[in-house]
């Protein structure tokens, strides 16, 4: 297997005739954390899409550990933004927890599927739950089963799409922490509009406004931060308490 965990090179996707990605370029190695912040609408969601193989680029080439993203499906894990999931569906969090295994066969799951499985609730501290009905979970342990169930997978890359976003301050801390034990064994691309907290935690950052401006290290790239997001931004850095935007004239 590739030691590069993704390689994007020249990407260029579009919607309906306009241009979402442009000349997008990335390079990961193995157990990098890396966090994209940019504006909403700025083609965040659209590059997880694209590296998960859902949406076509018009050029540009992606690699994951070497393959395609067709190819690398099943090493990828994932949590989308905005899971809509109608928690009233009768369905228990080991089940849902499952559905991460699937790779687009219908087939029984196997032993290891289910070992899998109790792996990845053990690790988020969701084990003790597996028979719960999700809807008797509250929002924040839905989100933690969401990303047992990316975990399941097994993956090397794990793609996170604004994950927090229901996640009370406490839940975050620890959820952050959990990511940090994540990184040890796979590479991680974070989504999220939470610069701050991100400083704190990523090893690489990115900004992504239809153009991706890649910043490496998070410290001392404010300015650049600013820009692309078209307001100003006070100072980032690691475990200092700050504020990150200053007020818009
Ligand atoms: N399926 C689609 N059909 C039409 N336009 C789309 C579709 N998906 C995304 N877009 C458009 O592409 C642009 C980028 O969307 P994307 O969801 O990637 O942004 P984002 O950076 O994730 O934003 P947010 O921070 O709000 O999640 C937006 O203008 C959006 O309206
Ligand atoms: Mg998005």
């Amino acid at each position: 297997m590739s030691d590069k965990a993704l390689e994007i090179e020249n990407l260029y996707v579009s919607i309906n005739k306009s241009i979402i990605l442009k000349d997008i370029n990335l390079n990961l190695d193995k157990n990098d954390f890396l966090a994209i912040i940019g504006p909403n609408g700025g083609g965040k969601s659209t590059l997880l899409k694209t590296i998960l193989n859902l949406i076509r680029p018009d050029k540009g080439n992606i690699s994951v550990f070497g393959k395609n993203p067709k190819e690398a499906l099943n090493i990828i894990g994932y949590l989308p933004q905005n899971t809509f999931f109608d928690l009233n569906f009768p369905i228990n969090v080991f089940n849902v927890t499952l559905m991460g295994r699937y790779n687009g066969l219908f087939k029984n799951y196997t032993q290891n599927d289910r070992k899998a499985v109790i792996n990845a609730l053990d690790e988020v501290s969701m084990l003790e739950y597996k028979d719960r009905q999700i809807s008797e979970l509250s929002g924040g342990q839905m989100q933690r089963v969401f990303i047992a169930r990316a975990l399941a997978r097994e993956p090397e890359l794990l793609l996170l799409d604004e994950p927090t976003a229901s996640v009370d301050p406490k839940m975050q801390k620890s959820f952050y922490e959990l990511l940090l034990k994540l990184k040890e064994k796979m590479t991680i691309i974070l989504v999220t509009h939470d610069v701050g907290v991100v400083c704190e935690y990523v090893d690489k950052i990115a900004c992504l406004n239809h153009i991706l401006f890649y910043h490496g290290i998070p410290e001392g790239s404010a300015d650049a931060i600013g820009k692309t997001y078209n307001c100003p931004i006070d100072i980032i850095g690691h475990g200092i308490p700050h504020r990150v935007f200053k007020k818009h004239e």
